[in-house]
């Protein structure tokens, strides 16, 4: 009878136990939803399609792309903090991720104690580039138009937070003009406004600018890398163009929220590793000028060293720009 007893318990036991080990072993064991920050068609969506489909490839289930557009990127930023800790929804997210706390005076997470950080991603350069019928016709023109026309010019972005914030913050720095800002959801409906001629110019990454300015849609007046990119290869940088020192390179992570266990942790870093050294994957970046990073910035301690010394040096920065939202 004791035996008996004994018996049915350990049966029970081994039945309850069975689903839980599977489950911890077979992560993931349905699809992984990657939270992009901003509208669907623009660049980060574009880079985070590219990104889903290797990355699903490696971990035997689809990965679903999600755009929470909004606040230059803290909207999804702060729905990933919260989102469940199971590995299941992650975040690609590019230096916006470390000019927000520097633009907002009520960020409502902390994007050093908020997240698990899975790894850098890619290098993505940006392009300045007009509206198709804008009077400036070389790099210079821009400059001094931007300066003489001030306020009457409109300077389209995505947001407070934003790559092509920053990078038109920067412009208008370098050039003392005082352009009228104009926020969008993301630079795919910024960019729909400049050739349609309702923005006049912007700042937006090769990811998604490229086969436009091949298409003749925009003027392209430089790019802001140290050096000229393959793909544009006609295209002055804009330190060529007369603004020393200027430069700006998007560099992205995948990110986690903070508690995720450590197992998901690893098979998803894995996954963004396998997925960087994808031939498929760097081709489609290769002709719009974007490079992966190097291997030993594919991992959680080199985001978290970018992120926090990235934190600092824009911080800075925005402080002298005076730039804030509340
Ligand atoms: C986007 O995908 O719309 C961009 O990355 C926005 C930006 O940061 O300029």
């Amino acid at each position: 009878m004791k035996l008996h007893r004994i018996i049915a318990t350990l049966t029970i036991g081994a039945a309850v136990a069975a689903p839980l080990s599977a489950q911890a072993e077979t992560f993931p064991s349905r699809p992984v939803t990657l939270v992009i920050p901003f509208a669907a068609g623009g660049p980060t969506d574009l880079l985070g399609r590219v990104l889903a489909q290797s990355m699903g490839a490696s971990l035997g289930q689809t990965v679903v792309v999600e755009n929470r557009a909004g606040a230059g990127g803290t909207l999804a930023s702060n729905f990933v903090a919260r989102a469940n800790k199971d590995g299941y929804t992650v975040l690609l997210h590019h230096i916006g991720m470390s000019t927000a706390p520097g633009l907002y005076r009520k960020l409502p997470y902390n994007p050093l104690a908020d997240f698990e950080y899975l790894g850098q991603v890619a290098d993505v350069p940006m392009t300045v580039i007009g509206r198709p019928d804008l009077p400036a016709k070389s790099p210079q023109e821009l400059l001094s138009y931007l300066k003489q026309q001030g306020n009457k010019v409109n300077l389209a972005h995505a947001g407070l937070g934003a790559a092509s914030q920053l990078c038109g913050m920067l412009l208008q720095q370098a050039v003392g003009a005082e352009s009228t800002t104009v926020p969008f959801q993301g630079t795919a409906p910024a960019l729909t406004a400049l050739i349609g001629g309702q923005v006049d110019v912007m700042c937006d990454q090769t990811m998604q600018t490229v086969p436009h300015i091949r298409a003749g849609k925009v003027k392209l007046y430089g790019v802001t890398t140290r050096d000229r990119l393959k793909p544009l290869a006609d295209a002055p940088t804009m330190r060529e163009a007369g603004l020393k020192d200027f430069e700006v390179v998007v560099w992205h992570g995948l990110y986690a929220p903070k508690g995720t266990p450590p197992a998901a942790l690893a098979t998803l870093n894995k996954a963004l590793r396998a997925a960087l050294k994808d031939p498929a994957l760097i081709g489609k970046l290769d002709e719009v000028g974007v490079q992966v990073v190097k291997e030993s910035l594919q991992t959680p301690e080199a985001l978290r060293t970018q992120l926090s010394s990235e934190i600092d040096r824009w911080g800075a920065l925005i402080r002298q720009a005076g730039t804030y939202a509340d």
